[in-house]
């Protein structure tokens, strides 16, 4: 038999069926709590709330466990590529050789971006943060690239084009604000090589692929490719939910993405590290002060919504930063700082009593460093690896037989019925 909830409420009871998902995770299905009981939730957050049924990304946060269509993230950061494991979000399983032949073949077609472009870049202000920029050119894409003909021509081909041109477009804001040529990609080189390729090469410099910086860049974007229901997810559903065109959907995600509580944070935890390395090394004030409540300051890198043990995603980047950083005899204080902070902070009541650990954005920043990324980059390069899942989950959304436009409701606190009052009789306290 089936199991169920009974909410007793104004002296009825009601009943309401159990969700069981595939890892033996529950939910209460709550779709007939209004027109039953006239309540609605309230979940400030949307820390108890499930949006959506969702076979993508499995994670388990008490036990730190993230997998993508079931297969875990260290073996995919041990085996696959970031171009392949974008397949397997997306399409739902892994590739066989000839369709990931088909996929390189398709990404190199589709990776240049229209000369005209290149007229928006030019007249952003100098110091206009990537992010925004990449936010907007994301969009424009639309203007660019009109609707094609038939749905699955438009599915697919729309979807190549923003994994191959949104890598392309990253570099080109790099350049244009360095004031350097734009550089195109190769035929010959892969995802990421030819990503630093863009990035790095100029006229008088050519830029030596370095195999261990290529590959680290990969498994970096391969474990930001989806991460379940969070901020930039939800928001590519929610706007994505009007059936707007998906690159307007994707503008909206990066645009979340930015924010220094999500994909911001890997920016905030470098120049975390600078500040506290510029005040002498002296992390336990950082520590002090992000335990006052009385002041805003977090330990950036520290804490999830979901993960109260440590990320797996940091384990796997930690391992991989001491070991590119070792094999490149490469030497950054801020990686001895990030460990000598950890230490404290994983010892430390505060805490371990609120479960806060490293998240993937504490040694994230290190391992982009060391590639060559410059700081206000960091969040971009989070954007190009949350691509395939924001693309993953929105394809889902669309197939959604449950679909439904977004929209949730609240408890309104404001004045009760009120008189307009005409502008002569207004004192300064009614306006
Ligand atoms: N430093 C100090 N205290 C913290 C931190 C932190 N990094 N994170 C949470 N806390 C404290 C809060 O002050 C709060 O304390 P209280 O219960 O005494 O009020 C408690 O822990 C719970 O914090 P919430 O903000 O309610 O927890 P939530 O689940 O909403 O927060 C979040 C998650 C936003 C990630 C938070 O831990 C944070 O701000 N971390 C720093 C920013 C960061 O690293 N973000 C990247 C997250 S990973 C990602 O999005 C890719």
């Amino acid at each position: 038999m089936s199991e169920t909830v009974k909410l007793e409420f104004e002296g009825k009871t009601y009943e309401f069926p159990v969700v069981t998902g595939t890892e033996g995770e529950k939910a209460i299905d709550i779709s007939q709590l209004r027109p039953k009981t006239g309540l609605i939730t309230l979940d400030p957050g949307y820390a108890n709330t499930g949006s959506c049924k969702s076979s993508i990304t499995f994670m388990d946060g008490e036990k730190g466990i993230l997998r993508y269509r079931g297969i875990p993230v260290e073996q995919l950061a041990e085996h696959s590529s970031f171009i392949e494991t974008a397949y397997l979000l997306i399409n739902g399983r892994l590739p066989t050789a000839e369709e990931l032949k088909q996929v390189s073949i398709l990404f190199n077609d589709h990776s240049l971006v229209h000369e005209d472009m290149q007229i928006f870049y030019q007249n952003f202000p100098r110091g206009a943060h990537p992010m925004g920029i990449l936010s907007s050119m994301a969009n424009a894409l639309r203007s660019f690239y009109p609707e094609l003909q038939t749905i699955e021509e438009e599915i697919n081909i729309t979807v190549t084009r923003l994994l191959s041109k949104m890598r392309t477009m990253a570099a080109m804001s790099y350049k244009i604000s360095r004031g350097h040529k734009v550089v195109y990609p190769r035929p010959d080189y892969r995802y990421s090589a030819n990503f630093l390729h863009m990035m790095f090469d100029t006229p008088v410099k050519p830029y030596q692929i370095n195999e261990t910086l290529a590959k680290a860049l990969d498994v970096f974007w391969l474990l930001h490719a989806d991460h379940e229901q969070n901020c930039s997810t939800s928001t590519v559903r929610l706007v994505g939910s009007g059936r707007v065109n998906l690159y307007a959907a994707i503008s909206a995600g990066i645009a979340a993405l930015w924010g220094p509580l999500h994909g911001g944070a890997n920016q905030a935890v470098i120049e975390m590290l600078e500040d506290i390395q510029r005040d002498g090394g002296n992390h336990q004030r950082a520590i002090a002060r992000a335990k006052d409540k009385k002041d805003p300051f977090r330990l950036m890198g520290f804490g999830h919504r979901v993960y109260k043990t440590y990320d797996p995603r940091a384990k796997i980047i930690k391992k991989m930063c001491d070991k590119i950083l070792e094999e490149l005899n490469i030497n950054d204080p801020l990686l001895d700082l990030a460990k000598e902070l950890e230490e404290v902070a994983l010892t430390d009541d505060y805490f371990i009593e609120k479960n806060l650990y490293p998240n993937v954005d504490f040694y994230s920043g290190i391992v982009l460093r060391a590639i060559g990324i410059p700081t206000n980059m960091f969040t971009v390069m989070f954007a190009i690896g949350r691509l395939p899942g924001w693309i993953a989950q929105w394809k889902e959304s669309m197939d959604d037989p449950m679909w439904k436009l977004g929209r949730p409701r609240q408890i309104y606190t404001g004045p009760s019925i009120t008189d307009y009052i005409p502008i002569h009789e207004r004192h300064r306290c009614q306006a």
